[in-house]
């Protein structure tokens, strides 16, 4: 049976760099038209250089700028995108900041700038991407569900992360977010899932993977050996998001080289 997201719309969030770029890059070669999303002017040339790859490859998308923390321009996002495109069929709630440090150190700033993009912005997304949904209804020459929503979360929605609370709480929530979507609209056939991804090389973590040490370091955290790649999460959000996966709502997958078997208990405990 064929993967394939034709003929549908695709907004994924953060989609200027790292994992997001890779999931617009995986999901328009599997036939959707993407909303490639950045979240400010600086973030243009990025954005724009991720659709050139996309159309050089045959495949369609805009991008759209929008800080998903603001109400007001998700709103906006959404309400253009449906002009401009005719609808949304996938969200892909993948912006995502860190802003660490210690937690008697951390100001309120840093907390609010987390929780804002990461855990608010999926939630104003979700709610603009469910609204389409419903006044759209199921489309069976789209897709046998009425709307896809994948939440990227992380690890660090179940391993607890010292100097980085800001950024836990964000995924840990996102979990609940998820799975309250999942049981909500279940019955309007609206799936909703979470990925959660490892260490996986993008900028949001070039510290762990920069020099030899760092990623010595780190591999020993990973029984699989490697550090993932933005294509590992786009192959897994375009199978997600396609209908060969219609019976997955309300949970979380995890990729992650196996991280979360906890690596240091292979030889204590
Ligand atoms: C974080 C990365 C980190 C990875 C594994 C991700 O959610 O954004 O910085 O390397 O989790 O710890």
């Amino acid at each position: 049976m064929e993967v394939s997201l034709k003929n549908q719309i695709a907004v994924i969030t953060g989609a200027s760099s790292g994992i997001g770029a890779g999931i617009a890059k995986s999901m328009a070669e599997a036939g959707a038209t993407v909303v490639v999303n950045y979240p400010f002017d600086g973030a243009l040339d990025q954005a724009n250089s991720v659709l050139q790859e996309i159309t050089q490859k045959g495949g369609k998308g805009i991008v759209y700028q929008c800080d998903v923390s603001k109400e007001d321009e998700v709103i906006k996002m959404f309400h253009e995108v449906v002009e401009q495109l005719g609808t949304v069929d996938i969200l892909v709630n993948n912006a995502g900041i860190q802003k660490d440090a210690k937690f008697t150190e951390m100001t309120l700033d840093q907390w609010n700038a987390v929780i804002g993009v990461n855990l608010t912005g999926q939630f104003l997304c979700a709610r603009e991407a469910i609204k389409e949904f419903l006044r759209r209804g199921i489309d069976l020459s789209r897709s046998a569900a009425c709307g896809k929503i994948i939440h990227i979360s992380s690890v660090h929605e179940i391993i607890p992360w010292a100097g980085h609370a800001n950024y836990a709480s964000s995924k840990g929530a996102i979990r609940m977010l998820m799975q309250t979507l999942a049981q909500e609209y279940g019955g309007d056939k609206i799936r909703v899932n979470s990925i959660c991804p490892g260490a996986i090389q993008t900028p949001i973590n070039t510290n762990a993977w920069s020099n030899t040490e760092a990623m010595n370091s780190l591999l020993t955290l990973i029984p699989y050996n490697r550090i993932g790649q933005p294509q590992d999460i786009g192959n897994l959000a375009v199978f997600l998001a396609s209908d060969l996966a219609d019976y997955i709502t309300g949970t979380s997958i995890f990729i992650d080289g196996a991280m979360t078997t906890f690596e240091s208990f292979s030889t204590g405990g």
